[in-house]
């Protein structure tokens, strides 16, 4: 059997948990008669983890359950925690304490608990003892046996606790219900093996593996006649897709083949690690016209000495090399990033290597972290003698700087032509929609809500300090 057969969890096992959704049914159907159960299903951290919680809500709906935004008339609630840094699991824990109130009012209700925190024992531990009333927990690699759990959950009325280590499975089909209908995430591959040294991901996602181009075309060209008009492809090192399958394709060759799919939508992907984005990338990106021109690109630290103890494979200089090749390729492209401020051992100096970079880069925007340490990573062991206190000034630093670098770089846009996918009401006042240019830039226009859904040509009048206002295009109005 291939390496990619053995990861599929098989079409037996489906239907399996098939039929333990229609158990769940049955069950429900006798508690609540009529009445449709409620769950309230929320997804902490990443957009993989907002597609997992897609494929919950997907099992959910066929166990017969409705939806709700509220926890107060729930009857099941699931939380999808993320692991990557304390104060996410701080307000899991936080939220799953005041959850024991509406448990107390409401007789039967279900919670439930899934997602990368669970994949950790000292915190499945902690929720065993400290927690009680939580009902089910269950790990990333066995979310595709949530109707199973669940069954035993509501007919035993016992904890049921399923978190097994797994280098990773993938399973195909599962149904989905998702959260937009413009936009949609795609994941083309699970789990990390770089163990950056801060990284708590590679311990509770398993091992890189990557769907087929085949299964991932059947997906997308569904979505797109389903209206879908933004795709954005997950996983946590896209640039290393396709490795370890029986098909010879890479990230580019999968972006190409996507690209030449019929009709009229555009594609977005996170996230590329430096280490492996290359010249063919950018080359990809410039010749395929439904990719979007922007590229986040996170690179944690502008100082090369602290690149290696994050054990990140590359330095400030073929980072900036690659900047400098896409924008001579294409001149509009937009960069993002994430940085980590305060790596254990990062000095002053180091820092203001950092703040030095992103002048040079100049990003239309980034996502900036404190470094949280994460049990179990190598750089939880490190010495870490730089005070709290400095590190957030630091931090402050940053935004600041990065609030200059954001509002200089939306200036240049002004009198530009974009194109926009209006996707809702806008901000900027009455009558206006808002919508995103491939840049990822929001821009705010006047125009009726029939262009909901539609891709329109805005030209760009005005920069705010958080988008872009513009008019309409006359010629596509
Ligand atoms: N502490 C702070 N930030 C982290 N990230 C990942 N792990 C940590 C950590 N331990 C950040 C990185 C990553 C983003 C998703 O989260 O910048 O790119
Ligand atoms: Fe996503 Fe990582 Fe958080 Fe898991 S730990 S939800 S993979 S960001």
């Amino acid at each position: 059997m291939s390496k990619q057969q053995t990861m599929l969890v098989s079409e037996e096992e489906l239907l399996r948990q098939e039929e333990f959704s229609h158990r769940v049914k049955e069950i429900l159907e006798m508690r609540y008669g009529d009445h449709m159960p409620v769950a309230h299903v929320h997804s902490y951290g990443c957009q993989q983890n907002v597609s997992d919680g897609e494929k919950i809500k997907g099992m959910l709906a066929r166990m017969g359950y409705g939806f709700s935004e509220s926890t107060a008339d729930a009857d099941l609630v699931i939380y999808n925690t993320c692991a990557v840094r304390e104060n996410a699991e701080d307000r899991v824990f936080g939220n799953v304490g005041a959850l024991k109130h509406n448990k107390q009012r409401r007789r039967g209700m279900v919670i439930g608990l899934c997602g990368c925190m669970m994949q950790q024992e000292h915190i499945v531990h902690r929720l065993q003892k400290s927690f009680p009333y939580v009902d089910l927990i269950f790990g990333t690699h066995v979310l595709h046996r949530l109707p199973e759990l669940l069954y035993q959950t509501l007919s035993t009325r016992e904890r049921v606790f399923e978190t097994p280590d797994s280098d990773g499975v993938i399973a195909e089909h599962l149904p989905i219900q998702r959260d937009g209908s413009l936009k949609a995430w795609v994941p083309i591959m699970y789990g990390c093996n770089n163990f950056c040294t801060y990284c708590i991901v590679p311990y509770v996602r398993g091992r890189e593996r990557s769907r087929t181009s085949r299964e991932i075309l059947a997906e997308v060209e569904q979505l797109v006649l389903d209206g879908y008009k933004e795709i954005t492809l997950l996983g946590q090192n896209v640039n290393s897709y396709g490795k370890g399958l029986e098909e010879e394709i890479n990230f580019s060759g999968l972006l190409r083949k996507i690209n030449s799919l019929d009709g009229d939508f555009r594609i977005r992907f996170m996230t590329s690690h430096p280490k492996d984005a290359t010249p063919e990338l950018i080359d990809t990106i410039a010749e395929c016209e439904k990719v979007c021109h922007h590229l986040h690109l996170p690179v944690q630290s502008g100082s090369d000495r602290i690149l290696r103890e994050m054990n990140r494979h590359y330095d400030t200089e073929s980072y900036l090399e690659l900047i400098r090749y896409a924008r001579q390729r294409i001149p509009d492209i937009s960069f993002t990033s994430d940085i980590i401020v305060g790596f254990p051992g990062e000095t002053r100096e180091d820092f203001l290597q950092t703040m030095d970079l992103i002048r040079q880069v100049r990003y239309d925007s980034l996502f900036t972290f404190i470094y949280s340490k994460r049990v179990g990573t190598k750089a939880a062991s490190m010495d870490d003698p730089t005070p709290a206190e400095d590190k957030t000034k630091w931090l402050m630093e940053l935004l600041e700087e990065q609030k200059r670098i954001g509002e200089q770089q939306l200036q240049r846009y002004v009198g530009d032509t974009m194109r926009v996918l209006a996707d809702g009401p806008g901000k900027a006042g009455e009558g206006y929609l808002t919508g995103r240019t491939e840049q990822n830039l929001i821009v705010d226009f006047p125009a009726s809500e029939e262009l909901i859904g539609s891709f329109v040509e805005v030209t760009i009048t005005k920069a705010l300090n958080w988008a872009l206002l513009g008019e309409i295009n006359t010629s596509h109005r």
